[in-house]
């Protein structure tokens, strides 16, 4: 006869019933003061929020929009990128990254990612412009690179790369908002060394809302006021259009939870850090080889948050049967993402083949989110390193 199992422990991916609860009369409060104030589109609850992310970051200008992916259609709309133009990105993200590309009627061109970090390859950056004959290298409008899972991509040498050739950056930092980059000058915040950064307040971010909203940031003032334009149609004055945009607004409900919740993201970062560099000595006492923790690469550089663990991503060998061996003891685990762009169906148009991309195809297969949400106990860590201990022993 089977063994009888105990009750399964469960840990949760996120759980967001621990954020809310000791944050509940607050958020209830910002919320019945928009409610009363009637102020339902804009207005003062978007514009503070908005002072509080550029400040946060340290960006002149923030403009509040309707979610991380509309972020990055109005900056590459505020740029007017569309048909013929090229944007170069990485093959492995969310799927937004580079279907806001595509969108706006232009062609992404996807490059590998550098393994420890998963994100754009300087490397593979510089060998597709070197690829390409002049006049083609001429229709690349945008570098888009992402700061995957909460650390970032090395924006020193791809703004060098970016810089040599005349390319505006536009960061997907929808994962990332806080985390640190060592750059020459001094330490910088995600989204704000590029020509504008664009954050996403999904539930599941370190920062998140109660439904959906994004941001982007920009020290370029006029950059600045079309983004602002675009969001409202591309009014310039009361039914007055100068360009063609749509609504694309951040609701004052959401702006009024986000400021409530904004005190909090460095504690909870920092929390996420301690629960992740937990897991990797966890891995590291239980001997277990057979998964490989996150390289953290600013670890070591003095910088305040080297890495915000929007997610903690192992590499694990035989990855599906562990994720799998984990839900059944009551651990939620997700692979994120499975495939990359260049193997998406609804990009076989772009003509690329199984095996272009070999980091991002063997990270594919290979990558697994343990929970990591700040909440999140020793004693679940434990339990949770434990199943992983006992898969491979097996
Ligand atoms: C890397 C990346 N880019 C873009 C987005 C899009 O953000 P949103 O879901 O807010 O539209 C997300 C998140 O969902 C993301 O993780």
């Amino acid at each position: 006869m089977a063994e009888k199992m105990p009750d399964p422990v469960q840990v949760p991916i996120l759980d967001l019933k621990a954020q809310l609860a000791p944050l509940r009369a607050e958020l209830l409060a910002a919320l019945t003061e928009v409610v009363d104030s009637t102020q339902y589109i804009l207005g003062p609850r978007v514009e503070r929020l908005e002072r509080e992310i550029g400040a946060y970051v340290g960006s002149r200008h923030a403009i509040g929009v309707s979610s991380g992916t509309d972020a990055l259609l109005l900056a590459l709309m505020a740029l007017e990128i569309g048909p013929g133009d090229l944007v170069i990105t990485s093959t492995f993200s969310f799927f937004a990254t580079a279907g806001v590309v595509a969108r706006v009627g232009a062609r992404p061109v996807l490059a590998d990612i550098e393994p420890r970090g998963f994100n754009l390859d300087p490397a593979g950056l510089e060998s597709a412009l070197a690829g390409m004959a002049a006049p083609e290298r001429g229709r690349v409008k945008a570098i888009l690179p992402v700061h995957l899972y909460g650390q970032c991509a090395e924006l020193g040498p791809i703004g060098e790369i970016a810089r040599r050739h005349g390319i505006p950056v536009i960061e997907d930092a929808a994962q990332s908002i806080g985390a640190s980059y060592p750059a020459a000058a001094g330490e910088k915040s995600s989204g704000t060394l590029g020509l504008m950064g664009c954050y996403s307040f999904f539930p599941s971010k370190n920062l998140g809302a109660m439904g959906d909203g994004g941001m982007v940031v920009t020290d370029d003032e006029a950059l600045a006021h079309r983004l602002r334009s675009l969001r409202m149609h591309g009014e310039e004055a009361a039914y007055k259009h100068a360009r063609i945009g749509g609504n694309f607004r951040l609701d004052p409900l959401q702006a009024a939870l986000l400021s409530v919740k904004l005190p909090h993201l460095d504690g909870w970062h920092r929390a996420r850090r301690r629960n992740a560099l937990r897991y990797t000595e966890l891995f590291r006492a239980r001997g277990i080889r057979e998964v490989t923790p996150p390289p953290e690469l600013y670890g070591d550089r003095a910088v305040k948050h080297p890495h915000i663990y929007n997610q903690y991503m192992i590499r694990a060998e035989r990855r599906d049967a562990l994720q799998q061996h984990l839900g059944e003891r009551g651990v939620a685990a997700r692979v994120y993402y499975p495939i990359p762009f260049h193997l998406q169906p609804c990009f076989q148009y772009l003509g690329y083949r199984a095996g272009a991309f070999p980091e991002a195809e063997r990270a594919a297969a290979e990558v697994l989110a343990l929970p990591v949400y700040p909440e999140l106990t020793e004693a679940m860590q434990a339990y949770v390193v434990d199943q992983i201990a006992d898969f491979y022993r097996a």
